[in-house]
């Protein structure tokens, strides 16, 4: 087993920004690419289960679920069985993903090309803030990461973008666009990597952002 540990998990504070298409996402290219990933599905919707029970390759992925007191030692457990854990989290501010950030070395945000989406990614940035600034994370912040989902060519997304990087917010380069590809993977069980041609445009944005957290992350963590 190696002893390289890295916990993403996808936080929003704000609904439908896109943590669970992500992280299914990230967790397919990171297996597709031979990765030792698992996944922790640590919101009650259980949406991320749903996908990885849909019939289609993620499901050779490991996966746990859980709530309340049970996050702590599942995570723990992936944590000890695998380099890599992915996990999502609810789309509010809750016990469980609070257990989920003592122990996450890179929060990935995702937000929307819009005012309301920025704002929401602010609210939780300072929730991550707020963590940071506790006795147990003071010494070993998560690291916080910012991802646009649900884009487009509109200027509505240049101008978000533009307003975020000029407030000093850590965005990835690499964005999501708004493609139907990401529900079909949900309902076949896939991501991206997997699904052929039709899906190139989106596994290649997905290995670009997979390339720019691994960077990130390991440029500033450890
Ligand atoms: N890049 C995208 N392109 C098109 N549709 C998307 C994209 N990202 C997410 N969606 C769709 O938007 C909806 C919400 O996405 P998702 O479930 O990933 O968000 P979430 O943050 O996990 O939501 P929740 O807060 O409910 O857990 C889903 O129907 C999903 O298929
Ligand atoms: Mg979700």
């Amino acid at each position: 087993m190696s002893d390289f540990r890295r916990v993403i998990a996808l936080v929003a504070t704000k609904g439908g920004a896109g943590k669970t298409t992500i992280a299914a996402c990230l967790a397919g290219e990171w297996g597709h690419r031979g990765q030792d990933v698992a996944l922790l599905d640590a919101d009650p919707q259980r949406t991320l289960s749903a996908w990885h029970a849909g019939g289609g390759p993620l499901v050779d992925i490991p996966i746990g679920a859980a709530s309340g007191a049970s996050v702590d030692p599942a995570l723990q457990g992936l944590m000890k069985q695998h380099a890599l854990v992915i996990v999502d989290t609810a789309g509010f501010a809750n016990r469980d993903t609070l257990a989920v950030l003592r122990w996450a070395d890179v929060a990935l945000v995702p937000f929307g090309p819009s005012p309301a989406d920025a704002l929401g990614a602010a609210q939780t940035i300072k929730l991550l803030c707020d963590v940071n600034a506790t006795v147990e994370r003071q010494r070993t912040p998560v690291q916080i990461l910012m991802v646009m989902n649900g884009v487009s060519r509109g200027a509505m997304t240049a101008h978000i973008r533009g307003e975020v990087e000029r407030l000093g917010m850590p965005v990835l380069a690499p964005s999501v666009h708004r493609r139907q590809i990401y529900a079909e993977a949900m309902l076949s069980g896939s991501a991206p990597c997997w699904m052929g041609s039709g899906a190139k445009a989106a596994a290649a944005e997905i290995a670009a952002l997979a390339d720019a957290c691994w960077v990130s992350a390991g440029r500033s963590n450890k």
